[in-house]
């Protein structure tokens, strides 16, 4: 079991490029299985990518990755087509059940293994199912599988969601890429990452407008000709170095290969809690913040503030100046970071969905175990700002989602190795 090794309080500068975002890849991967030939460029190597190519692989699909240059290509014969995601993929990579909908839009059936919960939380996939069945198809779950069916096709269908579900919203978009007729689809999840799927599936052919939370797809065929398409930055990968920049800048952070105005809502927040950033259109650059402020904040679905965020911004606000609030209105367990941080130090109390976290309050380093990939990247956090050596355990959850975390931050002075 490797582990992170931590020397707190090292002074970062220098230069941090961002990666390709792995929630953009996961759905684009899955929706490839619509098409003949693909090549999905600026992935991210991370475990998650490499776990959907396996199960694109087991369904029959060939692919061919480009490690050095961060590109995959993929290819559908639609020869021995094996219409099933088992459990052994989807148990450690819940993106798993994206398949469902290209499975069933394309082959008119599916077997797909349900994700079952993880660290922060139950994780249903009722709104996926609930969407489906609206497009006509018929869904039996079985010994811990999703059974789906649509032999005459679907049809295109009125589909309200009665939550923001981001994975709901990229199965349902698409599913009823092959839909017959028309299907609008409301109360959806907007993440700049399905507006990259939106983007994908257009070049593939698809018809679809997006309008606020409204999106609307009319029945295409799909192209032969191969499609090419390059994956936008990862803004949750974005967000955790910005807020290490504002807890250990020494002169500049620079952070570049990114789109400054996706991330509106994370950059007015870290300025109003104090954190000097220069902002440009592809790069920032975080300075040396003097004060940092308290800050009342909940999670919402994008635009809003967003979840994967939350662990790393708590460790912010351990060294901002009093009482700060954050209300985790997205998942009804994602505070597995908690007692790990309060053991480094850190005064924080949980009642119900809201962290009330005392600062500014001196971290020691200290032996911990990642939970879930976003809190084990906040312990790296506290980890770097801590007193003396911070040990991480179980950093497999970092590796899901952080492609080269330690040498990104190695290059900007930060003290920290693998055993
Ligand atoms: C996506 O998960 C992301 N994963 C998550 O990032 C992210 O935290 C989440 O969206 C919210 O932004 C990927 O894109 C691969 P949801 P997803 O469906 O689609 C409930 C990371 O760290 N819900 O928007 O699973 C659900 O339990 C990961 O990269 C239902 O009740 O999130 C949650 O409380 C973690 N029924 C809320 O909705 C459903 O059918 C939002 O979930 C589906 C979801």
């Amino acid at each position: 079991m490797q582990k992170l090794i931590i020397k707190g309080k090292k002074e970062l500068s220098g230069k941090i490029s961002i990666s390709g975002s792995k929630n953009a890849t996961l759905p684009i991967l899955a929706a490839s299985i619509l098409a003949s030939s693909v090549k999905v460029k600026n992935i991210p190597f991370v475990k998650d990518i490499f776990t959907m190519i396996e199960l694109l692989n087991f369904i029959g699909l060939k692919t061919k990755l480009n490690k050095k240059k961060n590109f995959i290509e993929i290819y559908n014969s639609n020869k021995n087509i094996n219409t099933l995601a088992p459990y052994k993929l989807v148990k450690t990579m819940r993106a798993g059940v994206l398949v469902l909908g290209s499975l069933l839009g394309k082959y008119g059936k599916a077997k797909v293994s349900l994700p079952g919960g993880c660290a922060i939380g139950t994780r249903p996939v009722d709104l996926h199912l609930f969407a489906l069945k609206k497009l006509g198809a018929k869904i039996r779950i079985k010994d811990g599988y999703i059974l789906a069916e649509a032999k005459n096709g679907l049809i295109g269908a009125n589909i309200s969601f009665p939550s923001i579900s981001v994975g709901a919203t990229e199965n349902a978009l698409i599913a009823s890429f092959k839909a017959r007729g028309t299907t609008i689809l409301k109360n959806c999840a907007i993440e700049p990452e399905i507006k990259d799927l939106i983007s994908f599936l257009k070049k593939l052919g698809a018809n679809i407008n997006l309008k606020g939370r409204t999106i609307l797809i009319k029945e295409s065929k799909i192209k032969k000709s191969r499609v090419n398409h390059q994956v936008i930055f990862d803004r949750i990968e974005l967000g955790t170095y910005m807020i290490a920049g504002a807890l250990l800048v020494k002169k500049d952070l620079m952070i570049d290969k990114i789109d400054t105005k996706i991330v509106k809502s994370e950059i007015n927040i870290l300025k109003k809690i104090g954190v000097k950033i220069l902002q440009k259109k592809k790069s920032v650059i975080i300075k040396k913040s003097k004060k940092l402020k308290k800050i009342n904040i909940a999670t919402k679905p994008y635009p809003g503030f967003p979840t994967d965020l939350q662990a790393q911004l708590m460790v912010l606000l351990t060294q901002a100046n009093g009482i700060s609030k954050i209300r985790e209105d997205i998942f009804e367990n994602r505070f597995m970071h908690v007692p790990e941080l309060k053991r480094m130090g850190a005064q924080i109390i949980i009642k119900e969905k809201t962290a009330i976290i005392k600062g500014p309050t001196k971290l020691t380093g200290a032996e911990v175990m990642a939970t879930d990939l976003r809190a084990s990247v906040s312990l790296v956090l506290a980890g770097m700002i801590a007193e003396n050596r911070t040990i991480i355990n179980r950093i497999y959850h970092l590796d899901r989602g952080y492609e080269l975390l330690e040498s990104k931050l190695k290059n900007c002075k930060a003290k920290i190795r693998r055993i």
